[in-house]
């Protein structure tokens, strides 16, 4: 169980807002933003170095804490600035030649779409889609029967942008990738904080993810694991200092851990506040959270779908916070807006970030409402009424027009 008194006395936000927008940017809880401005505030005072050398260990002790996290050992673990920066120092390390072969979900992020189409247009790969199973969850049998040897890596994203399913079977996904050598990339960026995401346990060779959603960290942080497979394949593109030395006039050496893919130059304020933030969640109890979210999400989901002109454009059997909806007659910008005025927060998703999808069931734009467990139901029984006043008003519309 969530001890509601704890987060929300650590969630000033929420107390005068609805904040269904924890897919797009959450609340960070109070230990997270004052870790982040004493950070600032030392550095100020001492200089940046200096104020970097106090933290240091905590700073190491962060890759033990999203280990824990993650399912997964410290020397995976890699720090960036987002899930992209991830996913794009993991997918840019994969070799790959004239004939390869990448499969992807139709839930794919648009942001993970265009490095993929760039890369295979660059080297004459191809991209191709599995198509997802009756429910719209990524089928692994569909995926199985796709696979040959040409096959060089299987992106799948966990929880999509919108569309509220939880990826069915990633643990078989992984299974049937690994029969033809292909790796796993899992876009865990909408997954973790929310759900429990265990890295081994699905056995995916890279996992990618954000700060700032729900995990309620600082903005311009992500992680990135790197597991064994992966790491015996992938040759990386970018080092620096930090993922490698100098060590002749033609010669360097490269770090042998996860963190070869990181750069030295990072925003030491807000690294702290990510680890703070996984420590925090750690706290909660991470099915707690997800059982939490999971419960929010439910209840949402129901109620929207008992108002006349909702609808409600999920998918999937296992389903999670986030919840994506349209109102007849009403645009999605126009019920953003009325929730806006009465201090509803929600965001809008749009054909680009999922396009197969969203191509494939012939919508252009949604509405995504994504509760956090510091959400209370009184507060999502409000968001719903104000949607409902929207359809209401959007059919009087039609009505006189
Ligand atoms: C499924 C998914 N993957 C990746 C990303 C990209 O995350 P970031 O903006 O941190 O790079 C998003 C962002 O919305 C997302 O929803």
């Amino acid at each position: 169980m969530i001890d509601m008194a704890r987060v929300s006395a650590d969630t000033p936000g929420a107390a005068h807002r609805v904040f269904l927008n924890s897919a797009g940017s959450s609340l960070p809880p109070t230990p997270v933003l004052d870790t982040v401005i004493a950070h600032l505030r030392r550095e100020a005072e001492i200089g940046g170095y200096e104020a970097l050398d106090e933290r240091a260990a905590d700073l190491e002790a962060g890759y033990g804490v999203f280990a824990e996290l993650l399912g997964c050992r410290p020397d995976q673990v890699a720090f960036t600035d987002s899930a992209t920066r991830s996913w794009l120092a993991a997918f840019e390390a994969v070799p790959l030649t004239a004939g390869d072969r990448i499969l992807v979900g139709e839930l794919e992020y648009g942001g993970n779409a265009i490095p993929l189409l760039m890369r295979a247009r660059a080297v004459g790969a191809s991209v191709e889609v599995v198509p997802s199973d009756g429910d719209g969850s990524f089928a692994p049998d569909a995926l199985a029967a796709m696979l040959d040897e040409r096959v060089k890596v299987v992106s799948v994203v966990q929880v999509p942008t919108n569309g509220g399913v939880v990826a069915a079977d990633v643990r078989r996904i992984s299974d049937a990738a690994h029969s033809v050598g292909a790796l796993v990339l899992l876009d865990a960026c909408q997954a973790v904080g929310q759900l429990a995401v265990d890295a081994e346990a699905l056995d995916v060779d890279v996992l990618t993810g954000t700060g700032r959603k729900w995990l309620r960290g600082p903005r311009g942080t992500g992680f990135l694991v790197v597991r064994d497979r992966a790491k015996a394949v992938l040759r990386p593109k970018l080092a620096d200092l930090q993922g490698g030395t100098w060590t002749g006039a033609e010669s360097y050496a490269l770090r042998d851990d996860a963190r070869v893919y990181e750069l030295w130059e990072n925003d030491t304020a807000t690294r702290l506040g990510l680890i703070a933030a996984a420590r925090y969640l750690l706290e909660l109890g991470v099915e707690a959270v997800e059982e939490a979210v999971t419960r929010r999400g439910a209840h949402l989901r129901s109620a929207l779908a008992e108002v006349d002109g909702v609808t409600v454009h999920d998918l999937g059997t296992r389903k999670c916070g986030l919840v994506t909806f349209s109102v007849d007659g009403a645009e999605a910008g126009e019920v953003q807006a009325a929730l806006a005025a009465r201090d509803v927060a929600v965001s809008i998703t749009r054909r680009s970030s999922t396009l197969y999808d969203m191509d494939r069931r012939g919508l252009t734009e949604l509405v995504r409402a994504s509760p956090h467990y510091f959400v209370g139901e009184a507060q999502l029984d409000a968001a719903v009424g104000v949607v409902a006043e929207v359809a209401a008003g959007a059919r009087g519309r039609a009505a006189r027009a």
